[in-house]
Order: C-alpha cells, then sequence, then structure tokens
C-alpha cells in the first residue's frame, strides 16, 4: 500500500514536471518493455495513421503523443503499470464511434486502443460469447450467425463494442433483455494496479454491477462474456426488420405512433423502433422520418407496429426477414464515417409534447445551419431521434442483477423516451457555432419537459456531449455503487486522475 502510494506520488510528480512538453518518456517506456515492442506507434507511422482514419467522428480523433495496441490481457496488465508508475495520462478507445474531442483519445498523452484485440468466440461448453472489446457488431454478428445465435448488442453493425457494453446499449433486444450490459454475465478487467480480475455473479459482484454502465471509471474491460440469444427465424440467424421513410408531413403522425408503441411494449417485447427525423439538405433535398423496426422473432409485420403502417404513406420500406448481419450491415450504410460529428442528449416522459415542441425546435436549427453553411459553402445534416426507454428494460436489467444505469427509480414513473440530437459536418467552422446552438436546444427541450411535468433528469451516457455530466445523472442509489466499487477496486484513483478521456465519476457527488 505504502508502495504503491509512493509510486503515484512519484507519477504525479513527475507528469507536473513534463506537463509542459510532451512526455516521450511515457511512450519510450511502454516501447522499451519487451512484449510490447512493437505495439506502440508514434506520429508519422502508417498504423498510427490508419487508426486516426478510423475514428467515426473526426472531431474525436485527436492525435496522442503515441497509441498503443495490446494484443492480450497480459499486454494490457503492463501498459497499466507502466502508465501508473510513471504518472502518464492516458484515453481509451475501442471502436472509436464516441463523437466529441475527449470522449476516446487524448492530445497529451498515450491513447490505449483496443484495435488488436477483437476476436469473438462462441463456447458451447460455457454456454457464452466471448467477445473482445476491440471488436465491432458486424465482426460479432457475421462470427454468431452461423450458429443461429446473436447477442443484445450495437445495432449498427460499424459501432465498438467496447464502448457500447461499458456505457449500456441499446439493441433490438431492449425490451425483452434489457440493456446489452446486463447480458455480460462475466467480464475480464485490467485494474487500476495491474491486476487481471473476473467480475461476475459469483466473484466480485460488486463490481460486476458497477461495470453495468459505469464506463472506464473500473478498469480495462479486455473480454466480456456474454449470454446467447437463440434466434428462432424461420431460416439460421434471422429477423426481421429494416426502415420506413416518410416524408416531412408525417412528423406529428410519427410521433403518435411511437407513443402508442411504447405503451405497448408489454404486449410485444421482441419488437423493437426508433424514430429519426433526418436532415440532409444537399443529398436528399430536406427532411425525411425514417423509421427502423424490427422484431426479433423473425414475425414479418406484427400489431406492434400497425401505427407506423397506419400511416400510409411511406416513401419506402425495406422490411425483410434477414440476417441480423445484413440488417446491422444496412443500418451501417446510412452512417457515413469522417464527419464532425455532436452527439447530445435527454430524456422525459412518454408524451408527445416535448417531442413535438423538439422537432420544432430543430426545423429552427437547420434553417439557421442552412444560412451558416450557405454562407460558409460548407455541409451538414442533423439527426433527430426518440427511442423508447421502457418499464420493461428496467424490469430486465434488475432481474439480471442490476446495473448502475439509474433507471430504476423511474420504474413507477411509466415509459419513457430517449432523446438524441446528431449534428454532422465537414467544417470546423460550422463545428464551433452549432454546438452552443444544440446545446442551447437541448436545454430549451428538458426546460419545457420539466414545465410540463414530464422532465427527466437522466442522460444516457452512450449519447451524452462532453459537457453534459452523464454519470451524476443516474441517481444517488446507482452513483453510490459506483463510488463505493470506485473505492474498493481503484483507491488511488488511477481511473479519475490519469484517464483523461470519457465520462467521469462526478467529483463533487
Ligand atoms: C453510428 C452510431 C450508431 C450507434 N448505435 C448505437 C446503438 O444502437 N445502441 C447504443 O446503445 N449506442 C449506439 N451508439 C452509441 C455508442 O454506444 C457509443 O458511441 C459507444 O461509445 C461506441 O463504442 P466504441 O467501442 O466504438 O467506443 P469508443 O469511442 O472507442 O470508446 C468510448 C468510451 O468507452 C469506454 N471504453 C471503451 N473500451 C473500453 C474498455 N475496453 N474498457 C473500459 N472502457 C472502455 C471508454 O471510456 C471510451 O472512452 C451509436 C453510435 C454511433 C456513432
Ligand atoms: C484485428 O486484430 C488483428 C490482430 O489481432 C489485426 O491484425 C487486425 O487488423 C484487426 N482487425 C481490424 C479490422 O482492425
Ligand atoms: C469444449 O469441451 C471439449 C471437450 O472437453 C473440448 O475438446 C473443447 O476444446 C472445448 N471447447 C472450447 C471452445 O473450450
Ligand atoms: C422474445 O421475448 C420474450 C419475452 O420477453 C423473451 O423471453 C425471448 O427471449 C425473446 N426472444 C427473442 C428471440 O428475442
Ligand atoms: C428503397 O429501398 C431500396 C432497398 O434498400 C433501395 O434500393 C431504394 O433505392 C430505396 N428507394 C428510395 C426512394 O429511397
Ligand atoms: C459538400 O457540398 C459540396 C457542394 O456544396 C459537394 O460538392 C460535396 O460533395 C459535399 N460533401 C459531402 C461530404 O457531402
Amino acid at each position: 500500500m505504502l508502495f504503491n502510494t509512493l509510486t503515484i506520488l512519484v507519477g504525479i510528480v513527475a507528469f507536473a514536471a513534463a506537463n509542459q512538453t510532451p512526455l516521450p518518456r511515457c511512450c519510450n517506456d511502454l516501447n522499451n518493455i519487451d512484449e510490447l515492442r512493437g505495439k506502440v506507434y508514434f506520429p508519422g507511422s502508417d498504423t498510427y495513421a490508419g487508426r486516426i482514419k478510423t475514428y467515426f467522428s473526426k472531431s474525436a480523433a485527436l492525435e496522442p503523443w503515441c497509441m498503443v495496441l495490446p494484443s492480450t490481457t497480459e499486454d494490457v496488465s503492463l501498459i497499466v503499470k507502466a502508465l501508473v508508475a510513471n504518472g502518464c495520462p492516458f484515453g481509451v478507445r475501442s471502436g472509436g464511434h464516441s463523437s466529441h474531442p475527449l470522449s476516446n483519445s487524448v492530445e497529451k498523452g498515450i491513447t490505449v486502443d483496443f484495435g488488436h484485440m477483437n476476436a469473438t468466440a462462441w463456447n458451447p461448453n460455457t454456454s457464452l460469447v466471448s467477445i473482445q472489446p476491440g471488436s465491432r457488431w458486424q465482426d460479432v454478428y457475421d462470427v454468431l450467425t452461423p450458429y443461429g445465435i446473436t447477442v443484445a448488442g450495437g445495432r449498427v453493425g460499424s459501432v465498438g463494442v467496447g464502448g457500447l457494453l461499458s456505457g449500456g446499449g441499446i439493441s433490438f433486444f431492449a425490451a425483452s433483455h434489457g440493456w446489452a450490459c446486463d447480458n455480460i454475465a462475466n467480464y475480464e478487467v485490467v485494474l487500476a494496479d495491474g491486476s487481471i480480475v473476473n467480475a461476475n455473479a459469483q466473484d466480485n459482484p460488486d463490481l460486476w454491477q458497477a461495470l453495468k454502465g459505469g464506463s472506464a471509471n473500473l478498469g480495462l474491460v479486455t473480454r466480456f462474456d456474454m449470454l446467447p440469444i437463440e434466434l428462432v427465424g424461420t431460416s439460421k440467424g434471422t429477423i426481421w426488420g429494416g426502415n420506413l421513410i416518410f416524408g416531412s408531413e408525417s412528423g406529428s403522425d410519427l410521433i403518435n405512433a411511437l407513443i402508442d408503441f411504447t405503451d405497448n411494449v408489454y404486449k410485444d417485447e421482441n419488437s423493437s423502433v426508433s424514430v429519426s427525423f433526418s436532415y440532409q439538405p444537399k443529398l436528399a433535398g430536406g427532411m425525411v422520418g425514417l423509421v427502423s423496426i424490427e422484431n426479433t422473432l423473425g414475425l414479418s409485420k406484427p400489431p406492434a407496429f400497425d401505427g407506423f403502417y397506419g400511416i400510409g404513406a411511406a416513401l419506402n420500406d425495406t422490411t425483410r426477414v434477414d440476417t441480423m448481419s445484413a440488417l446491422s450491415k444496412e443500418l451501417s450504410e446510412g452512417q457515413p464515417m469522417g464527419f464532425r460529428n455532436m452527439f447530445i442528449t435527454a430524456s422525459f416522459k412518454n408524451d408527445p409534447r416535448p417531442m413535438t415542441y423538439a422537432l420544432e425546435k430543430v426545423n429552427k436549427l437547420n434553417a439557421e445551419l442552412e444560412e451558416i453553411t450557405q454562407t460558409l459553402s460548407a455541409n451538414f445534416t442533423t439527426v433527430y431521434t426518440v427511442q423508447p426507454v421502457t418499464e420493461s428494460i428496467v424490469e430486465k436489467s434488475i432481474a439480471k442483477g442490476g446495473n448502475v444505469m439509474g433507471l430504476d427509480r423511474y420504474l413507477n414513473d411509466g415509459n419513457g423516451i430517449l432523446f438524441l440530437l446528431i449534428v454532422s459536418t465537414d467544417d470546423a467552422g460550422v463545428e464551433r457555432l452549432a454546438i452552443p446552438k444544440a446545446q442551447a436546444l437541448v436545454r430549451d427541450v428538458e426546460a419545457y419537459a420539466e414545465e410540463l411535468g414530464v422532465g427527466r433528469e437522466w442522460k444516457y451516457l452512450n449519447y451524452a456531449h462532453g459537457s453534459q455530466d452523464a454519470l451524476a445523472t443516474v441517481g444517488k442509489e446507482a452513483l453510490d455503487k459506483l463510488q463505493a466499487a470506485s473505492a474498493k477496486y481503484d483507491p488511488n484513483r488511477i481511473f479519475q486522475k490519469l484517464r483523461t478521456s470519457g465520462f467521469k465519476i462526478s467529483q463533487d457527488k
């Protein structure tokens, strides 16, 4: 213990002394560890440049002093020990789909990049699917489809495993299986002292619970062992789903259909939906309503979607029975990489008024961004998405051992809606002007919902902007669990101090 504290002190002093100039020592020391030779990449190398290009959002693709790409859990342990011993600030990256600066990389420090730990394996002996954090969901589904099984993971294939699972995870199976993280039977995780531990219902159960939604606050996860879901569709690995496209005139019909769907989830937990209002001035000439619908039993047009089909004016309908692989690939195609993206979120009760109000405000934002981008001859798109966070999800979370997502407290408050606004542009100047506008829009929608008595404090970490203190919105009970686990498993607060990317446990609560 004394030795530990000394190491940290020496580390912090070393960091402070070198804070003005980059710390080549941090990178060189890593590079000098035999096992890590050839796994530390510096600016100018092809791998470094290649990894920068695989960030979903250009705004997040900060250039660190160096990147380290471990290939084994033992590598991760050596990395953590070295970073701590030298007091080196670091960021954590898996699929690289978080959008804002400092969400998954750092400028002053080292990015620990899980890109080379990307395997998925189905183990019939344990009946678990082992997934490494650097995998993408597309690879996971491609591996599992031939076995006729899947897991509750991301809906868009290009998204990464590590971030989605550590922050919660909304899947096609949300209503029937809870958050994606609720389906993790065991974590293999490297703690701040470099030790490799397992966390599950028997071993370190407090850590297991806190990792479910606790992001990178407790350790670096090196393997997720997930419960499989058997797909029962007509042919192997299939579900039913796709997209319905509507014109902008259908806005209020779509909102009403979503309200109705959300209140009836308990009758059909195998169906899921998200409704997006997508504005692409240069590409599609305006706003369209994009409704993604799925039924995981493979049933075509189940009654849960009658409200959407009843609108009657769909411009397109890509629904079909297909593999999870094919459907998650289709969803990736609508998500181009390489823009400067901003995600910002809110939540409220299942009530049409805040959704309608937000739609008006998003229309106004689009008009303002049109003017700005015309002046700067740049491009932008916005996507305003609403989706259910139902009582059913929370019930499944509780039944599966609990988490720190912080939704338990709304269980007697009815179903909820998760709001997400995405602004994408190819221009840093537009981004600078758009960010405060989007922030003001969200505050406005939240104030309106509050005024109506349908507001909620909770913000989904995986959709939150860097300016939103997501973990401060999970409520006292969840925060207490998270803080207790942090005090026990990271007593020197390494993941609060040396980790300089991602969301942290609020310091002042
Ligand atoms: C196109 C698109 C579609 C999306 N679809 C969905 C969806 O269907 N459902 C949903 O819930 N979310 C969705 N999201 C949000 C998504 O969950 C987050 O962006 C998530 O962070 C992506 O995971 P990643 O591995 O790519 O994250 P990264 O950006 O690589 O990492 C984000 C953070 O996660 C933590 N982290 C990553 N790896 C580890 C690890 N090994 N150990 C500990 N902590 C770690 C770190 O704090 C890191 O900073 C989507 C995002 C995009 C851009
Ligand atoms: C997956 O990891 C291996 C090394 O384990 C690496 O060679 C490969 O490029 C990675 N795949 C992707 C898509 O990054
Ligand atoms: C499953 O068990 C069998 C028999 O003990 C063994 O041969 C096989 O390697 C195991 N498979 C895995 C993936 O561990
Ligand atoms: C369908 O929903 C039921 C009830 O929630 C659940 O038990 C089952 O696992 C689900 N099946 C699939 C394939 O999603
Ligand atoms: C409708 O969807 C099909 C299948 O994805 C696609 O080929 C076609 O281009 C779409 N049409 C419109 C008008 O979007
Ligand atoms: C941005 O708009 C210009 C026209 O103003 C167009 O040529 C270009 O392809 C657009 N870029 C993207 C990425 O959409």
